[in-house]
């Protein structure tokens, strides 16, 4: 053959290669890839290392950069900037086959605009919202070197002791699910493989919000029943809405930790929901199998994690110590292996990294989108609509007029405890919109006056009389407490709920110079302050907004933004109430409403039986009236009944109101929740504007597990419910369900 022909034998060679290479299905790729691999180089891709800081127990370093060089390693995490994640990316380009990484960050919140925190999102009840917030946190992540977020954070909670009730949906299974669809949806944006597109995960799987006593990374313990019907389905509606991975937690569930629960992963995870992506632990969590007691040693803990579902171990080399040798004497199947590894490589060529292992490492786009302004515009419209208004007696808001204002209180000019927990503060949080500064800026200095007053957790009083002079100088006082960043979060359960210090104190002695009070709360979760909510007559719930927190806060003082929030999670009076939840049993002696308890009834003697404030309330600036209800029953063979109702605006403002719609099973085995909600919308109002809403349920929203738990039907007599919050009930009527 001359040269001229051997030339056009080589391009026709590499011309259909590349074609195949085109045409052949991921699948296929993966195969390509995995059959080339050695078990150490496939255990590798099983490893993922803290690379820059720790958000967890500090493990040995070892030899990270040469591990990677070698090709021994999958995943890193906590990396931020291209040309960091470009440097690692690098190596990698130097081991046999060249295989990429993956980079991770809890992006839970924002990247670097910091947008409110999670449970304050699921405030507005506004799927939207939540969705266009993951967005533009993938958007910046991606530009930032980042396409892994260990996010949305979907546990259900019950317990605002537990720090991290700051980061989920708050109580309800189905407001859960739908948050946690939203937030996945949002971060994938056009799908793996765009270029703003990140991977994402749904933690703690599962049921990590329910460990005793709020006490974090406590054991759980619940029946299968309560695991299935409330702590499962936010996973199970972020896997229906494409999660790219799951990770698990650090509790163990009924004894056996969720890192090596082979019913949790491979029954429920991948076999009933046929889930495609992978599964990583949390930080040391299979190491930490030994000290659950689980496991005797970390030959174990890796045998019991690879066995229990476990495809990725983060941060605590079992993986890359043990199973090697385990596999080698045939403790573990190879196929194991493969199939946690066809699960790792499938990701790695959704996101394009195969064909570009720089594509995340734009230095070009990471300085045009972190510094574009739209992100921080739509993160004070998220953040406005994540207010909660608990109180407006005598319409004391919105604020009228630019009259003398006296801002008090620790939080009005805090910075960094506006981000939040789990914000990546490691950016200049010089940029943060404190309440201080918002107000300045609309009413200038000659009518503000500010006064610290005292600390968030210190007991000290001599900040009083200051405060106290700059309230009887002006015409009205707004007060700023709550709880600093570091008092909710990871590890950060706490035995007391009320507002810390001697926060009170200070709200009590400014309403008693006689001034109108208005009192912002900022915090990461439900907190206690019963006085000041039966005294104080305008009180806003801000929980932490991020970068646009004061002039998020300032927009709905002055009601530039009407708040149209309401609460996801119940307030207890106090921590002895707790767990305290809207969607409880009936019980066969229910506590007489709000009396103290009565003779043989459920209640307290020493208090109340209520909350101090209820699930899915939220008040308005405006009023709304709920009329003309009509119930249709359907016959098609999945829909069953329609409910309609007409809301009115009848205020003078416009305004959004989130109509709620709740079931009950009158008559069930077994016994069914009191309220379960099935259903809610949000919709705009000019005032005297009529809008009508449709409600349809169908026979997945009246079904439950039945006593033998399988998924049923059960017939009967359901109530229906339509309000604007679990205990502000407009309509209530009963329905039969025939037999099926
Ligand atoms: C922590 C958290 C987990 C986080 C991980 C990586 O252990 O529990 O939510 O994603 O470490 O930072």
């Amino acid at each position: 053959m001359n040269h001229k022909s051997i030339l056009i034998a080589i391009i026709s060679f590499c011309l259909s290669f590349q074609l195949s290479a085109q045409n052949k299905t991921i699948d296929e790729k993966v195969d390509s890839v995995l059959r080339l691999m050695t078990l150490e180089e496939k255990v590798g891709q099983m490893t993922q290392y803290a690379s820059f800081w720790s958000t967890g127990p500090k493990s040995p370093e070892g030899d990270k950069l040469k591990d990677i060089a070698e090709g021994r390693v999958g995943s890193l995490l906590n990396i931020v900037g291209t040309d960091k994640a470009r440097t690692m990316q690098e190596l990698t380009q130097k081991s046999r086959l060249k295989i990429p990484l993956i980079l991770g960050l809890d992006v839970i919140h924002g990247f670097k605009t910091t947008f409110p925190i999670p449970i304050a999102e699921a405030s507005s009840w506004d799927m939207n919202v939540v969705e266009q917030s993951a967005r533009i946190a993938a958007t910046e992540a991606s530009a930032g070197g980042v396409n892994w977020t260990f996010a949305p954070m979907v546990d259900i909670t019950r317990d605002p002791r537990w720090g991290r009730v700051m980061e989920g949906a708050g109580e309800d299974p189905y407001l859960g699910a739908r948050v946690a669809a939203a937030r996945v949806k949002g971060f994938i944006g056009a799908g793996l493989g765009s270029k703003d597109a990140i991977m994402c995960t749904a933690k703690h799987f599962a049921a990590y919000g329910a460990g005793i006593g709020g006490r974090e990374y406590n054991s759980a313990d619940m029946s299968e029943r309560t695991l299935h019907e409330i702590y499962l389905p936010p996973f199970k509606a972020a896997v229906e809405a494409g999660v790219s991975t799951i990770m698990n937690s650090l509790h163990d569930l009924n004894g056996i930790p969720t890192t090596g629960n082979s019913y949790l992963v491979r029954k429920v995870l991948k076999g009933d929901w046929n889930f495609q992506g992978f599964v990583i632990s949390d930080w040391g969590s299979i190491a930490e199998l030994m000290t659950h007691t689980y496991v005797k040693d970390s030959i174990e803990a890796a045998w019991v994690a690879i066995h229990g579902g476990t495809d990725m171990d983060m941060e605590c080399r079992a993986y890359r110590n043990q199973l090697p040798a385990l596999v080698a004497s045939g403790k573990v199947d190879i196929a194991l292996i493969d199939d946690a590894v066809r699960r790792i490589l499938r990701k790695k060529f959704e996101l394009g990294l195969f064909g570009n292992p720089y594509k995340f490492c734009d230095e070009g786009r990471e300085k045009q989108v972190l510094s574009n302004p739209q992100h921080r515009i739509i993160a004070r419209d998220v953040a406005k609509r994540s207010i909660v208004l608990l109180k407006n007696t005598g319409s004391i808001l919105p604020l009228k007029s630019t009259k003398k204002i006296a801002l008090i209180g620790p939080l009005a000019t805090s910075k960094t405890d506006m981000l939040g927990s789990w914000s990546l503060a490691k950016f200049d949080d010089g940029e943060v919109a404190t309440l201080y500064d918002a107000l300045l800026k609309r009413v200038g200095k000659e009518h503000l006056v500010y006064a610290k007053g005292c600390g968030v957790e210190d007991t000290s009083r001599v900040g009083f009389n200051q405060a106290i002079e700059a309230a009887k100088a002006a015409d009205l006082v707004v007060v700023s407490v709550g709880e600093k960043r570091e008092m909710s979060g990871e590890a950060a359960s706490r035995s007391n709920l009320q507002l810390p210090g001697v926060q009170e104190q200070l709200i009590k002695a400014l309403y008693e110079t006689g001034k109108p009070v208005v009192v912002l709360i900022n915090a990461g979760r439900p907190l206690v302050f019963n006085w000041t909510a039966d005294h104080v007559p305008a009180i806003l719930y801000a929980w932490w907004l991020g970068s646009e927190a004061g002039n998020a806060m300032a927009d709905v003082l002055f009601g530039d933004y009407n708040p149209s929030a309401k609460l996801p999670i119940t307030f207890p009076r106090n921590e002895g109430q707790v767990p305290i939840y809207y969607n409880h049993h009936h019980t066969g002696r229910p506590p007489l409403g709000d009396s103290n308890s009565a003779e043989y009834k459920g209640g307290y003697l020493d208090l109340v039986y209520s909350p101090k404030f209820h699930f899915g309330y939220g008040l308005s600036y405006t009023t709304f009236e709920y009329s003309d209800f009509i119930i249709t029953p359907l016959n098609d063979d999945d829909n069953l009944i329609k409910v309609s109702f007409t809301i009115t605006n009848t205020g003078k403002v416009a305004g959004e109101e989130v109509a709620q719609l709740y079931i009950r099973d009158r008559v069930s085995m077994p016994v069914r929740p009191v309220m379960e909600l099935k259903g809610f919308t949000k919709l705009m109002l000019q005032p005297s504007e009529k809008q009508i809403v449709e409600f349809i349920l169908n026979k997945e929203k009246l079904s439950y597990y039945d006593k033998d738990m399988k998924w049923a039907l059960e017939p009967g007599t359901f109530e229906i419910m339509v309000g604007a919050a679990s205990n502000d009930i407009k309509f209530k009527v009963n329905f039969e369900v025939p037999k099926q």
